[in-house]
């Protein structure tokens, strides 16, 4: 039985080993230290060989110089290796400190072979996309993820910022927010299809993987003001397009006491655009499209749904920058939208944020929180009784209230420049394709 005291204790699991990131921000040479990683490239020079290690903690490689005593046969592009030796000055200006090998342990090897990324070739984005279990381990995408990680981390502390509370929306849900019909399903594997059964559902009723968190978010709004929610979402989209998945992130906000498109749209600026931007009508919108030259495949008539080809064109029109929607008709949204009561082209409060190249960014609208009017569109739409919680909410302190939703994976196309959605994800779920 041995006693130690934290400290100790850490200090000898820990002994010698470092991650490469503290060991290129190491101010101290001639420490002795032990690396753990995967040789990113090897360099054999006259008398000795030069590697780059990297365990993924920090973007840099840290430079390994093995002398010649050392058996290096086995190190290959991407096999991993335990290396203790010295961290000295390093010549060159790329970096501060280099490691002096003492000792090199091949701790996986790699076949060049079979490893489907060749060192000093460029792969491109398509191309690694076919390994989806390994291609973390190139440059590229390794990069683009740090990135992910990053922007999320910036929404999260927007939201935390600005006093927004941040709501664990339920993934299974029994609600189609949307109403659009892309709904996955959720029941037990093997159904046990038993007859005998009065009530077959696992949770009593039909359950799905959520198509939006908006509806929670709507009921937290009503105590909390300003909600926010950052999640995995699902649609069963039949769409092998290059900005449409399965399972997308979407970041959802809801706001109480939103009276306003403009105080919405000030809310969405806020998150993302410090640039120029945008304002038309739907109306407008259509207008633009009819008086344009352009063959458009789709209908351009009042009251069709925008589609990609529009949308681009709208946005080019608009000077190439991005633009907001508003007042879409009121029968292309969803029952919660608020109703503006304007004849005879009745719209509802709804905007999209469109932008170049990406198409729809955001999608959002005030919310109907007039009882009577939202009563009688859900009676109209046959949903009176499974939404009586939500009519509920009107009952009780009802406010004027709005929100918007931001596919997080179209954020991050837009600010890298991207192309295709399935390049910013880290596993990819689209129609058949659910790899992993
Ligand atoms: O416009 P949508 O459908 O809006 C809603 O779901 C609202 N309930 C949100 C809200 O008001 N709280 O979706 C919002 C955004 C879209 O603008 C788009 O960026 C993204 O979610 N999105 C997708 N991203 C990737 N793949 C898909 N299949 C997507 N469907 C929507």
């Amino acid at each position: 039985f041995c006693r130690w005291s934290s400290k100790v204790f850490q200090r000898h699991c820990s002994r010698m080993k470092m991650r490469v990131s503290d060991a290129l921000a190491s101010k101290e040479t001639g420490t002795n230290v032990r690396i753990q990683g995967w040789v990113r490239s090897v360099r054999p020079q006259k008398d000795n060989l030069f590697l780059n290690v990297n365990d993924g903690s920090s973007l840099q490689p840290l430079q390994v110089v093995a002398g010649s005593h050392l058996n290096t046969r086995d190190l290959t592009f991407g096999c991993a290796v335990d290396i203790t030796g010295t961290l000295e000055k390093s010549p060159s200006k790329k970096q501060n400190v280099e490691l002096q090998a003492q000792r090199i342990e091949v701790v996986g090897e790699c076949n060049p072979v079979d490893f489907p990324f060749k060192i000093k070739e460029r792969h491109s984005l398509e191309y690694v996309r076919q390994f989806p279990h390994l291609r973390c381990r190139t440059n590229a995408f390794s990069s683009l993820l740090r990135i992910r990680s990053e922007a999320s981390a910036a929404i999260q502390s927007f939201f935390r910022d600005n006093s927004y509370l941040q709501i664990h929306t339920p993934v299974i849900t029994s609600n189609d927010c949307e109403g659009a019909g892309e709904l996955f399903q959720v029941k037990p594997a093997g159904d046990k299809n038993d007859s005998d059964d009065p009530n077959p559902h696992f949770f009593s009723v039909p359950a799905y993987l959520t198509v939006s968190g908006q509806l929670h978010l709507e009921v937290m709004a009503g105590a909390f003001s300003a909600v926010y929610t950052f999640g995995p979402t699902f649609r069963a989209e039949n769409s092998q397009s290059r900005r449409h998945l399965a399972e997308f992130y979407m970041v959802e906000a809801e706001i109480a006491f939103t009276e306003s498109l403009d105080d919405l749209m000030k809310d969405q600026v806020d998150l993302m655009l410090k640039r120029k931007f945008n304002i038309i009508s739907y109306t407008e919108a259509i207008d633009i499209l009819k008086s344009s030259s352009q063959n458009f495949t789709f209908s351009t008539e009042w009251g069709c749904d925008l589609q990609t080809e529009h949308e681009k064109f709208l946005v080019k029109h608009c000077g190439n920058v991005p633009v907001f929607v508003i007042n879409y008709p009121y029968e292309l949204k969803p029952f919660y939208a608020r109703d503006n009561q304007d004849q005879p082209k009745h719209t509802a409060a709804a905007v999209d944020l469109l932008v170049p190249e990406v198409g729809e960014l955001c999608g959002g609208s005030l919310r109907e929180e007039r009882l009577e009017l939202l009563s009688q569109r859900l009676a109209h739409a046959g949903l009176k009784d499974t939404y009586e919680w939500y009519l509920q909410l009107r009952e009780f302190g009802s406010v004027p209230h709005g929100g918007f939703g931001m596919g997080f994976e179209r954020y991050l196309l837009c600010i890298l420049g991207l192309h295709n959605i399935k390049d910013v994800i880290p596993f990819a779920r689209f129609s058949h394709s659910c790899l992993l």
